[in-house]
């Protein structure tokens, strides 16, 4: 093993994450991820209290209701909560998709976290059994999220307008994923 090679064991040790199911004393992370401007820059913007608390009931609810998981981030080497990922039902052109979201902290971005927590929760999608089809919809301006679509085999379908959050329209990307083709 080389010099380097020691290197890039000891930074993916210390960027190590796994992902736990959304509880009900994480409104304190759900705050710091869509109630924080620079974090929702490709979201809308940041979410008042009231709507961070509906988010956080619902996201209580959604593996309860069948209707997706949703996930937090833990970086193994501190415990500390970083990010969250998941998805939940939806229709795309008449058809029912999951769509899936995700977030990662901006001090602990570009360390390669949201890849291995997204690949973490499609795992588990695909064992769901649910859908064929799983949906991502980042901005077209968002070069992080169109990467990993990228990276972890989303297919790019189309450019399409999105309507995100509810009575607003942004120009996004259409990736999708087979979840039945063995990746
Ligand atoms: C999108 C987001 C989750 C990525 O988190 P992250 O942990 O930094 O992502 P990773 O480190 O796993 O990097 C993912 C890919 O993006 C690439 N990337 C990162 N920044 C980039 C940039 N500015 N331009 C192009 N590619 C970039 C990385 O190189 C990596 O691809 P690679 O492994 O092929 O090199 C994070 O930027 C974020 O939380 N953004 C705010 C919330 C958001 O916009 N969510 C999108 C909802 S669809």
């Amino acid at each position: 093993m080389s010099a380097n090679d020691g290197q890039q064991n000891d930074m993916s040790t210390q960027n190590a994450v796994h992902i736990e199911p959304w509880g009900k004393g994480d409104l304190p992370l759900l705050t710091k991820l869509l109630g924080d401007p620079a974090m929702t820059e490709h979201l809308g913007g940041p979410e008042s209290e009231e709507q961070l608390s509906k988010r956080q009931a619902r996201y209580e609810r959604l593996t309860e209701e069948g209707r997706g998981r949703m996930f937090k981030i833990i970086h193994e080497a501190t415990g500390e909560e970083v990010g969250s990922v998941g998805y939940w039902d939806s229709t795309h052109q008449e058809d029912a998709i999951y769509e899936i979201g995700w977030s990662v902290l901006l001090a602990f971005q570009g360390r390669g976290i949201a890849g291995a927590a997204v690949a973490q929760a499609l795992l588990i999608a695909r064992s769901d059994g649910k859908y064929q089809f799983l949906h991502a919809f980042p901005s077209i301006h968002n070069p992080p999220s169109n990467a990993l679509c990228r990276k972890l085999g989303f297919t790019l379908v189309e450019e399409c307008d999105f309507e995100y959050p509810k009575g607003s329209f942004m120009r996004c990307n259409d990736w999708r994923l087979d979840l039945f083709r063995a990746s």
